[in-house]
């Protein structure tokens, strides 16, 4: 039971008591905003950070030198996948769930998801589902479009996550004055988070019956991430623990590099592997986290989790993730707030919990459309719904692609380019300004495009483009 102690609090309570928002939710923000007002200070200190243990983190490739028994499938029908799909395409530009926006050859990061597991389930004679948890903003269109896979040999789940409201920064109290989602209302509530997995994958019910299935473990990713695909290897791992140890919680993390400072990473504290947020960083800290040589890995939220586990923290009530405030500035100019968690930070509830350093290959996020330019092109070859670097490229790395506002949207990225360029052998491709490309370009090395305010270049069909810069007006 959580005691009252301050007018906001009771007041809010009240509201939203009236609201009549669910009682699931009720809890659960209760919980939240009272977590939230007794917090003092930063939830860690830094003083007593310390690195993990050297056999905390192991390396994918030892992993993977154990090699795999003949028992996979054993292992596959105690597996779960879960993607979180809460979170909408609005950063692309697009309306809807993230996971409806095609990515490749017309599959969607939803499409993808099924091919793979698809394939797994026909190789090996298995049975694993997937679950999608969605939020209040995807789940009707996920629905939806769930029905195009009622023939496909996996079985898809779905539930819900939390509803929560926003509150004003300043007075703390509730920014909706209904529970509608149209018009102004709407702005009102959020989904708090990944790390509300927990509480609402127990709350569905779903939980319990995968369990009684015989389901173990959850393999849990971001839908963006299509390097998030079923490594047999760590699978096999977490079931056969070589000192019989029970691993309740895998995370995989890969080497940082500059581009990826803000990445939460893995720390020992208090005896515990635990992760470290940018927001739990003190200021006068903040450029020690982002040093690749101290902080070397960060997360990929590539999550492998004991289902058991998850039932007995929950029942124990025993999951206290450091809340994350993440203040927002609402249509209308009120500056507000939602509190969230995020899923990785569970790690230090878990017994026996590991990091795994992964290759890179299996971090390949599309949070934009240069990110998505480099995933349709001819760097990547599709097979059963993975994406591989082709072998064509020489070097294993992927080049820096910077994409200007003018291709911050799908719709307007997809008009820009007449075809995806041949991007074999580029190293690095700025863009900016009114441009275009032509069918059937060639990029190589670095490539720099800029037209200036009021100009515009058109990339003729056919142009080979290497170690360039074009600038100026180039209208064909
Ligand atoms: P984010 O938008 O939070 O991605 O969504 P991010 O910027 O990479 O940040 P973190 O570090 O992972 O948080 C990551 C995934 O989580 C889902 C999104 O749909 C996406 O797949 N998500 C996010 C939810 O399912 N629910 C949420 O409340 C937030």
């Amino acid at each position: 039971p959580v005691h009252i102690h301050t007018a906001v609090e009771y007041t809010l309570l009240v509201t939203l008591y009236v609201l009549q928002v669910s009682r699931k939710d009720f809890e659960g923000f209760k919980n939240l905003f009272h977590r939230f007002l007794q917090v003092k200070g930063p939830s860690i200190e830094w003083i007593k950070i310390q690195r993990p243990p050297e056999d905390s983190i192991q390396p994918y490739d030892k992993i993977a030198g154990r090699g795999l028994p003949n028992s996979v499938a054993d292992c596959l029908n105690k597996l779960v996948v879960v993607k979180l799909n809460g979170g909408l395409g609005t950063s692309m530009g697009c309306k809807g769930p993230k996971s409806l926006i095609s990515v490749r050859n017309e599959n969607t990061f939803l499409d993808l998801t099924v091919q793979q597991i698809e394939h797994l389930n026909k190789t090996y004679n298995t049975n694993v589902p997937l679950v999608l948890m969605n939020s209040f903003n995807t789940d009707e269109d996920t629905k939806k479009i769930l029905q195009k896979y009622t023939h496909h040999r996996v079985k898809i789940h779905t539930f819900n996550q939390s509803r929560y409201p926003r509150v004003d920064k300043e007075s703390l109290l509730p920014v909706s004055t209904d529970l509608s989602m149209s018009g102004q209302s709407a702005e009102g509530w959020y989904p708090p988070g990944h790390g509300d997995i927990y509480a609402s994958f127990y709350n569905s019910g779903l939980l319990d019956q995968l369990i009684a299935q015989g389901k173990e473990y959850i393999f849990v990713s971001n839908i963006d991430n299509l390097g998030a695909t079923v490594d047999l290897h760590i699978l096999h791992h977490l079931v056969n623990q070589p000192n019989g140890k029970r691993c309740e919680f895998i995370m995989e993390v890969t080497d940082k590099t500059r581009a990826d400072v803000k990445g939460g990473t893995l720390i020992q504290y208090e005896g515990k592997l635990r992760l470290l947020e940018i927001a739990q960083v003190p200021k006068a800290h903040v450029d020690e986290f982002k040093s690749v040589s101290k902080f070397k890995i960060f997360n990929t939220n590539n999550l492998w989790i004991s289902l058991a586990a998850i039932k007995r923290l929950r029942e124990q009530q025993a999951m206290d993730l450091e809340i994350i405030v993440n203040p927002k500035t609402l249509d209308g100019g009120q500056n507000v707030v939602q509190l969230e968690t995020a899923v990785g930070a569970a790690i230090k509830c878990f017994d026996n919990a590991l990091g795994i350093n992964v290759p890179r290959s299996r971090f390949l996020p599309v949070k934009t459309t240069s990110d998505l330019l480099l995933v349709m092109s001819n760097l990547y070859s599709l097979d059963a719904g993975s994406l591989t670097m082709s072998p064509k490229r020489e070097f294993p790395s992927t080049p820096h692609v910077k994409l200007g506002s003018s291709f911050t949207k799908v719709q307007e990225y997809l008009t820009r380019f007449e075809s995806i360029p041949d991007m074999l052998e580029l190293d690095h491709l700025t863009v900016s300004g009114d441009v275009t490309l032509g069918k059937n370009v060639s990029l190589k090395g670095t490539v720099i495009i800029i037209a200036n305010h009021g100009d515009r270049i058109d990339i003729p069909a056919g142009s080979m483009l290497e170690n360039k810069i074009v600038s100026g007006n180039l209208r064909i």
